[in-house]
């Protein structure tokens, strides 16, 4: 798989989603189902949008233990998604079991991107709440070099952070970027972002894209625009 633009479907309804998707007659973008879509509809959705020639980014996150996380993965692998996520701070048996569960029966099976700290956390939280004493970057840092160890493809991480992922990791570790805005667009709540240009020059493997298409006026111009600044 090589580089490409992944629409956040940040919607929580089939209807709303397949609307939007109905819009796209040429290229089929990438897309990511997150907790709120898969929650509200089950399963049935990624097959529906897998059905319609979609490759599937399903962002659940997984955290749990071990055994619980190899199995959810096993049933995760059927649903024939593309690419799945889970926190590396479940630990590097976690992320072992994760890859075994995910593993198909011919050796296939999807890629398997970890969580490093979520965006949302900062150094003030993770020290006070985690009591995780070191400074969050080499956290981020070793949390994605345990999951190159677990075997996982790569981290999801801020395109700020993509360059020194591949210095630390290899730049065959992928790292899946969201925080990304036109240099004319709204930043909205995101508060490190970078164009999809930048994030191309910088090595970002994948971009996701969420509001700056889903709301724009004409979303397949917006995808189409991110295309060409990102892989074209
Ligand atoms: O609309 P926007 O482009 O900000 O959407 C970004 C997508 O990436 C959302 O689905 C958001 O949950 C997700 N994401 C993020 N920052 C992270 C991890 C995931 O924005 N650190």
């Amino acid at each position: 798989m090589g580089k490409d633009v992944i629409i956040a479907c940040d919607f929580d309804s089939k209807q709303k989603t397949l609307a939007f998707l109905d819009k796209f007659t040429g290229r089929k973008p990438f897309v990511k189902i997150g907790m709120e879509l898969f929650y509200a509809e089950g399963p049935s959705i990624v097959k529906e949008i897998k059905a319609r020639g979609h490759k599937i980014f399903l962002d659940l996150k997984l955290h749990d233990i071990p055994n619980t996380v190899k199995k959810s993965m096993a049933v995760l692998s059927r649903l024939d998604v593309d690419m799945t996520n889970l926190h590396a701070g479940g630990t590097v048996r976690m992320m072992q079991a994760a890859i075994e569960g995910l593993t198909r029966e011919d050796g296939s099976r999807p890629l398997l991107i970890a969580v490093t700290q979520l965006t949302s956390t900062d150094e003030e939280s993770m020290r006070n709440d985690l009591w995780i004493e070191k400074p969050i970057d080499e956290v981020v840092m070793h949390y994605a070099e345990n999951a190159k160890i677990a075997g996982l493809d790569g981290v999801v991480c801020s395109p700020l952070e993509a360059g020194k992922v591949h210095g630390r990791c290899g730049d065959g570790f992928l790292t899946v970027t969201p925080g990304v805005r036109f240099a004319d667009g709204d930043v909205g709540d995101q508060k490190r972002v970078m164009t999809p240009a930048e994030a191309k020059r910088i090595g970002s493997d994948y971009i996701v894209v969420g509001r700056p298409i889903t709301a724009a006026e004409d979303p397949v111009l917006a995808y189409e625009r991110c295309v060409k600044e990102f892989i074209d």
